[in-house]
């Protein structure tokens, strides 16, 4: 075949060629252009005609080559995934026929930068559907090229975009707080440790105890930062390791903290869905989607208890959940998932949360605590009002068997000028499950951490 080939050469009386990007590609019809990137999709038809879908990241165009383009070594063995550099003009399609933006490149020259594999190391036997999801796992990193999952990430970078503006627009200042720490937040059992020139140090669970000592500071502050979780539940919702976007108000009544956690949320919302292109991505991963109408839900946690019984919804045993146990995941999503609009779940028990949180003043039992539930995910949001009296802290610490020596900075705030105020944290993995309908985290995160998994 290859004696045979034909040897491809521009046409040097041609125009020449500008480099653009395929977003530009609407811009540029008619006159002629450069422009490289992968082969998406390759139909071959007889022996004189080529399409091809070539993506480079900025948009998908089909390229079609006929004659001698096809006819070289290149043309004959191409295959998926390699990458090319093609030479031609912009035309619209003719009527009848669909393709990105409506057009397609007419090739005039091509060259090969890359070839990728055939048969058994193929492209499509690596990303296959029907791959067992530790396959695609392992294969990763040419998973992330689907379609599928560019629309994930590209719809990821929009909303973690809209975070940001939503803050700047409330007046939030944004900070960057450790990963690597000497304190816990959330309870010893899921700590990661490590060795830290020889002492003791782990690896982030929240940044909300630095997120504290900002606010005399900056006031209101936010972090997008990863923690950690050596979590021993192989859920669909939990990760090792996972995007955690975490917010700090002061002077809040828990009135006004769950209105701006509230607020937060279906701005958010509200500006990915004014936005007409990532709307657009929304629709094609989630195509039922409609933004939550406000208020959101309020539920205490003992009508939650009262809910369950109600419902039939128990316990493995057969018995009903009662006043101050844990609501495990399971019946969690059940009752989200029945009621089928966001929850925001408030006044857990004191003893079943976090040693920071705050008790409710005319019910000491309970706290200012609230999870957010979406249905499809359950919680993606714990938030609560913190302790600020100094001593009930240090009695905190206390009871929950914390050294307090290393807390010393994060004590001083009731010490130093101490104010009512609160905060929370989202998992921006478990967001997007419920926003672009994912059914596990492992979707939304690019490189997705969980036990027995930390590659590639
Ligand atoms: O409820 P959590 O543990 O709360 C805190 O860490 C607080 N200190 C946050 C704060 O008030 N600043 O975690 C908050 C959220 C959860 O609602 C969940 O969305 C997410 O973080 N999250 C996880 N996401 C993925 N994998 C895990 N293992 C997660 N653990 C928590």
């Amino acid at each position: 075949e290859r004696a045979k080939a034909v040897v491809l050469k521009e046409d040097a009386s041609l125009p020449k060629a500008e480099q653009i990007k395929i977003r530009d590609s609407v811009a540029s019809r008619g006159k002629r252009v450069k422009v490289s990137g992968w082969v998406h999709r390759l139909r071959v038809q007889g022996k004189d005609m080529m399409f091809a879908v070539l993506r480079d990241g900025s948009g998908y165009l089909q390229c079609v080559l006929t004659g001698n383009l096809c006819h070289s070594y290149d043309a004959i063995t191409l295959t998926i995934e390699s990458t090319i550099t093609v030479y031609g003009i912009i035309h619209p399609l003719p009527e009848g026929k669909t393709a990105p933006d409506n057009h397609e490149l007419v090739v005039d020259y091509w060259e090969l930068v890359g070839k990728a594999p055939e048969g058994e190391e193929a492209f499509n036997s690596k990303v296959s559907s029907e791959a067992d999801p530790s396959y695609l796992l392992d294969n990763r990193h040419l998973v992330l090229r689907t379609e599928t999952y560019a629309s994930i990430f590209r719809a990821r970078a929009k909303v973690i975009k809209a975070f940001r503006d939503h803050y700047e627009s409330r007046g939030y200042t944004e900070v960057t707080p450790p990963c690597m720490v000497q304190t816990q937040v959330e309870g010893g059992s899921t700590l990661f440790e490590f060795n830290y020139y020889g002492e003791n140090a782990y690896l982030t669970q929240s940044s909300q105890l630095y997120l504290e000592t900002c606010l005399p500071a900056l006031g209101d502050v936010f972090c997008l930062a990863e923690s950690y979780r050596a979590e021993k539940s192989h859920t669909r919702r939990h990760l090792s390791e996972y995007s955690h976007l975490e917010a700090e108000m002061a002077f809040v009544s828990f009135d006004q903290f769950l209105e701006r956690l509230e607020d937060m949320i279906c701005d958010t919302i509200d500006r990915v869905w004014a936005d007409a292109p990532t709307r657009e991505l929304i629709e094609q991963l989630n195509p039922t989607f409609q933004p939550p109408s406000r208020p959101f839900m309020r539920m205490k946690y003992a009508d939650a208890i009262t809910y369950l019984k109600e419902h039939d919804i128990k316990k493995e045993d057969g018995s009903y959940y009662q006043f101050g146990e844990d609501i495990p995941e399971a019946p969690e999503r059940a009752m989200t998932d029945q009621i089928n609009r966001p929850i925001f779940l408030t006044h857990f028990p004191a003893h079943i949360k976090a040693f920071y949180m705050q008790r409710c003043p005319d019910d000491r039992e309970v706290t200012e605590s609230v999870d957010v539930l979406m249905p499809g995910v359950g919680e993606i949001v714990g938030g609560s009002m913190r302790m600020d009296n100094l001593d009930e802290l240090v009695a905190a610490y206390k009871k929950e068997g914390i050294d307090p020596t290393p807390y010393y900075w994060y004590t001083d705030q009731r010490k130093y000028g101490t104010s009512p105020h609160g905060g929370y944290g989202l998992g921006v993995e478990r967001f997007l499950a419920w926003l672009l309908n994912r059914y596990t985290v492992r979707d939304t995160s690019l490189y997705p951490r969980y036990p027995g998994r930390c590659a590639p």
